[in-house]
Protein backbone atom coordinates (compact mmCIF):
# COMPACT_ATOMS: atom_id res chain seq x y z
CA UNK A 1 0.00 0.00 0.00
CA UNK A 2 0.95 3.39 -1.17
CA UNK A 3 1.92 5.33 2.52
CA UNK A 4 0.02 8.62 0.87
CA UNK A 5 -2.90 6.31 0.41
CA UNK A 6 -3.13 5.51 4.72
CA UNK A 7 -2.26 8.71 5.29
CA UNK A 8 -5.27 10.08 3.09
CA UNK A 9 -7.57 7.53 4.89
CA UNK A 10 -6.70 8.55 8.28
CA UNK A 11 -6.60 11.81 7.75
CA UNK A 12 -10.21 11.35 6.43
CA UNK A 13 -11.07 9.43 9.16
CA UNK A 14 -10.56 12.98 11.24
CA UNK A 15 -13.43 14.45 9.09
CA UNK A 16 -15.81 12.41 10.06
CA UNK A 17 -19.21 13.72 11.26
CA UNK A 18 -20.54 10.90 13.58
CA UNK A 19 -21.96 12.67 16.56
CA UNK A 20 -24.90 9.22 16.67
CA UNK A 21 -22.73 6.41 16.32
CA UNK A 22 -19.28 7.64 17.43
CA UNK A 23 -17.57 5.65 14.84
CA UNK A 24 -15.50 7.40 12.66
CA UNK A 25 -14.24 6.17 9.41
CA UNK A 26 -11.73 7.14 6.78
CA UNK A 27 -11.58 5.71 3.22
CA UNK A 28 -9.06 6.54 0.63
CA UNK A 29 -8.76 5.19 -3.21
CA UNK A 30 -6.12 5.51 -5.27
CA UNK A 31 -5.97 5.42 -9.11
CA UNK A 32 -2.94 4.09 -11.29
CA UNK A 33 -1.99 7.20 -12.37
CA UNK A 34 -1.20 8.22 -8.64
CA UNK A 35 -4.58 10.35 -7.61
CA UNK A 36 -5.86 9.66 -4.01
CA UNK A 37 -9.57 10.31 -3.28
CA UNK A 38 -10.84 10.10 0.52
CA UNK A 39 -13.69 10.46 2.48
CA UNK A 40 -15.05 9.97 5.72
CA UNK A 41 -18.40 9.07 7.10
CA UNK A 42 -21.38 11.77 7.28
CA UNK A 43 -23.94 10.85 9.62
CA UNK A 44 -27.53 12.55 10.14
CA UNK A 45 -29.90 12.85 13.05
CA UNK A 46 -32.15 10.64 11.05
CA UNK A 47 -29.87 8.14 11.25
CA UNK A 48 -30.84 5.81 7.77
CA UNK A 49 -29.49 9.04 5.67
CA UNK A 50 -26.25 9.07 7.06
CA UNK A 51 -23.62 7.06 4.28
CA UNK A 52 -20.59 5.28 5.20
CA UNK A 53 -17.02 6.95 4.48
CA UNK A 54 -16.35 4.52 1.24
CA UNK A 55 -19.25 6.51 -0.53
CA UNK A 56 -17.65 9.67 0.01
CA UNK A 57 -14.44 8.81 -1.09
CA UNK A 58 -16.33 7.31 -4.07
CA UNK A 59 -18.31 10.52 -5.11
CA UNK A 60 -14.68 12.18 -4.61
CA UNK A 61 -13.31 9.95 -7.32
CA UNK A 62 -16.28 10.36 -9.76
CA UNK A 63 -15.99 13.62 -9.72
CA UNK A 64 -12.25 13.97 -10.00
CA UNK A 65 -12.57 12.18 -13.35
CA UNK A 66 -12.93 8.75 -11.90
CA UNK A 67 -10.01 5.93 -13.54
CA UNK A 68 -8.44 2.55 -12.98
CA UNK A 69 -8.64 2.04 -9.50
CA UNK A 70 -5.27 0.60 -8.02
CA UNK A 71 -6.05 0.31 -4.85
CA UNK A 72 -8.00 0.84 -1.37
CA UNK A 73 -7.72 1.99 2.23
CA UNK A 74 -10.20 1.96 4.90
CA UNK A 75 -9.35 2.63 8.81
CA UNK A 76 -12.16 2.90 11.76
CA UNK A 77 -10.73 4.59 14.82
CA UNK A 78 -13.08 2.02 17.23
CA UNK A 79 -12.39 -1.45 15.32
CA UNK A 80 -9.16 -2.95 13.91
CA UNK A 81 -9.96 -4.46 11.09
CA UNK A 82 -13.04 -2.48 10.00
CA UNK A 83 -14.83 -4.18 6.59
CA UNK A 84 -17.02 -1.93 4.45
CA UNK A 85 -20.39 -2.95 4.48
CA UNK A 86 -22.71 -4.52 2.22
CA UNK A 87 -23.81 -1.47 0.10
CA UNK A 88 -20.44 -0.11 -0.03
CA UNK A 89 -18.81 -3.48 -1.35
CA UNK A 90 -21.53 -3.24 -4.09
CA UNK A 91 -20.39 0.62 -4.51
CA UNK A 92 -16.91 -0.26 -4.82
CA UNK A 93 -17.27 -3.16 -6.64
CA UNK A 94 -18.75 -1.09 -9.54
CA UNK A 95 -16.06 1.23 -10.22
CA UNK A 96 -12.89 -1.34 -9.23
CA UNK A 97 -12.05 -5.03 -10.23
CA UNK A 98 -12.41 -7.90 -8.43
CA UNK A 99 -8.62 -8.29 -7.90
CA UNK A 100 -8.43 -4.60 -6.55
CA UNK A 101 -6.48 -4.51 -2.83
CA UNK A 102 -8.59 -3.42 -0.31
CA UNK A 103 -6.45 -2.83 3.12
CA UNK A 104 -8.14 -2.87 6.30
CA UNK A 105 -6.38 -0.89 8.24
CA UNK A 106 -6.05 0.24 11.76
CA UNK A 107 -3.84 2.75 13.59
CA UNK A 108 -0.47 1.01 12.81
CA UNK A 109 -1.15 0.28 9.29
CA UNK A 110 -2.27 -2.77 7.37
CA UNK A 111 -4.46 -5.40 9.55
CA UNK A 112 -5.70 -7.48 6.58
CA UNK A 113 -5.55 -7.05 2.85
CA UNK A 114 -8.24 -8.74 0.95
CA UNK A 115 -9.68 -8.19 -2.63
CA UNK A 116 -13.18 -6.54 -4.10
CA UNK A 117 -13.86 -10.56 -4.95
CA UNK A 118 -13.17 -11.54 -1.76
CA UNK A 119 -15.48 -9.06 -0.24
CA UNK A 120 -18.26 -9.56 -2.74
CA UNK A 121 -18.38 -12.90 -4.04
CA UNK A 122 -21.38 -13.66 -6.55
CA UNK A 123 -22.13 -9.74 -6.55
CA UNK A 124 -24.48 -8.38 -8.54
CA UNK A 125 -23.20 -7.34 -12.48
CA UNK A 126 -24.64 -4.47 -14.33
CA UNK A 127 -23.63 -5.84 -17.79
CA UNK A 128 -27.03 -6.58 -18.91
CA UNK A 129 -28.27 -3.49 -17.72
CA UNK A 130 -26.12 -1.43 -20.19
N1 LIG B 1 -19.39 3.02 8.32
C1 LIG B 1 -18.56 3.42 7.31
O1 LIG B 1 -18.36 4.62 7.09
N2 LIG B 1 -17.98 2.46 6.56
C2 LIG B 1 -18.12 1.13 6.77
O2 LIG B 1 -17.57 0.35 6.02
C3 LIG B 1 -18.89 0.64 7.91
C4 LIG B 1 -19.71 1.65 8.61
C5 LIG B 1 -20.01 4.06 9.15
C6 LIG B 1 -21.47 4.27 8.94
C7 LIG B 1 -21.89 4.91 10.26
O3 LIG B 1 -21.65 6.30 10.19
C8 LIG B 1 -20.91 4.30 11.26
O4 LIG B 1 -19.85 3.75 10.51
C9 LIG B 1 -21.50 3.24 12.15
O5 LIG B 1 -22.17 2.30 11.40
Amino acid sequence: MSHALYEAAKAAMANAYAPYSKFPVGAAIRTEDGRIFAGCNIEVASYPEGWCAETTALGHYIMGGGGKIAEIAVIAARMPRVTPCGGCRQRLAEFAEPATRVYLCDDAGIVETVTIADLLPYGFQGEILK
